[in-house]
């Protein structure tokens, strides 16, 4: 089948480890399901992988991509009760945890303590023409969707969903300030948040994103900068905001700090700028703030995930579309970080 993949890792030219070829098809396992993937998109996270930067020890050549949409192909011996017949339109779910350890059994399996992003660790990606994985781990495609809106519920908007309901658990009449417009998880807790009735304010770089901000439910966007946090505490009656949404990292940390009401929680899930800026301790229990980790989500706040974005009828904005062959160009356009929602690429669907 056709694939890409990362021939190598690190080095000074990172997109010059991508290859486009063949790989062999693969062979679904007990319990396990083949999708034909239809579309996928590109996350930070690929980009990552291409430099060298792993959280688990992978073998080369590997197959990139974490989400994905497509149409279950064939079950391996055991299939599970409920899963989808072969033929159906699905999405994929992009984690796997090992099921016994401490964090699997508590609940949260994003405590588990291996868990493995589709593409990490033992498991090929989706930027394939076929991906396996865990059975239980397709839900049925949002009809509405595209197939790459759809496969950008698996990484992004999934991140964006545990952040904003579940680790922030705002609220209706709540404040959230997102930082940054115009990545994956940016745009999609725009929307999610201002669906669900949280008041949005936006922080962007140019006015162009902030506008797209407005368009996506925003009710206050601001420039990023030295300003920032001031116009938002004026923005909030001289509270600041319930929560941040902060994936940006080096580059908005301060504003994140200063903009928070006494008491307030910051949720982190990336840094594209930097991940080590300075942590103003005094600000931070003087202010009682809260500062909380969060990375993609459980199987059951997917599923919720695919629910809500369904019935109230949102779909992730996609930057672009690339057929596989182009799978590099689509890489440069990540890079070069001008992009406004995800970018897709397209392995036997539609846009
Ligand atoms: N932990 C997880 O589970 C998880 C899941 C998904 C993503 N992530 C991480 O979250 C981060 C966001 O990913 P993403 O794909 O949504 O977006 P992204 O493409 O990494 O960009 C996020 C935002 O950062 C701002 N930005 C980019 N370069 C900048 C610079 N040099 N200076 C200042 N601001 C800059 C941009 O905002 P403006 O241009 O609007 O200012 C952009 O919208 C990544 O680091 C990713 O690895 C983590
Ligand atoms: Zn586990």
């Amino acid at each position: 089948m056709q694939a890409l993949f990362a021939a190598k890792m690190g080095g000074d030219a990172p997109l010059d480890n991508i290859e486009i070829g063949e790989r062999p098809t693969p062979q679904p396992g007990p319990g396990e399901v083949r999708v034909r993937m239809r579309a996928a998109t590109l996350n930070r996270h690929d980009l990552f992988t291409l430099q060298g930067i792993v959280g688990y020890p992978i073998t080369l050549p590997r197959i990139l991509g974490c989400d994905g949409a497509g149409v279950v192909d064939a079950y391996g011996p055991e299939r599970p009760a409920g899963t989808p017949d072969p033929g159906s339109e699905v999405v994929l779910y992009p984690i796997s945890t090992c099921g016994h350890c401490r964090g699997c059994l508590s609940g949260d399996t994003m405590t588990c303590r291996t868990w493995t992003l589709l593409s990490d660790g033992p498991r090929e990606g989706t930027f394939a023409e076929y991906v396996v994985l865990p059975a239980l781990h397709v839900i049925p495609k949002p009809a509405a969707l595209s197939d790459v809106e759809a496969a950008a519920l698996g990484v992004s908007t999934l991140t964006a969903y545990r952040m904003l309901f579940v680790k922030a658990a705002l609220r209706p009449g709540q404040t959230v300030l997102v930082q940054g417009v115009g990545g994956g998880v940016a745009t999609m807790a725009i929307a999610m948040a201002a669906t669900a009735g949280v008041t949005v304010i936006a922080s962007s770089r140019t006015e162009e994103k902030l506008e797209v901000a407005r368009r996506l439910g925003a009710s206050i966007c601001v420039l990023a900068g030295r300003d920032a946090a001031k116009q938002i505490i004026a923005a909030t009656g001289g509270d600041g905001v319930d929560a941040v949404i902060e994936t940006v990292g080096e580059a908005t940390w301060g504003t994140s700090l200063r903009a928070l009401r006494l008491g307030g929680t910051i949720v982190v899930s990336g840094a594209t700028t930097g991940a080590n800026p300075p942590a103003e301790l005094g600000r931070l229990f003087w202010r009682q703030l809260r500062i909380v980790g969060s990375s993609m989500g459980t199987l059951p706040e997917f599923r919720a995930l695919v629910s809500f974005v369904q019935a109230k009828g949102l779909k992730p904005p996609v930057d672009s579309v690339w057929p596989l062959s182009r799978g590099r160009d689509a890489f440069a356009k990540l890079a070069a970080g001008d992009h406004v929602g995800k970018i897709g690429l397209l392995l036997s669907g539609t846009a």
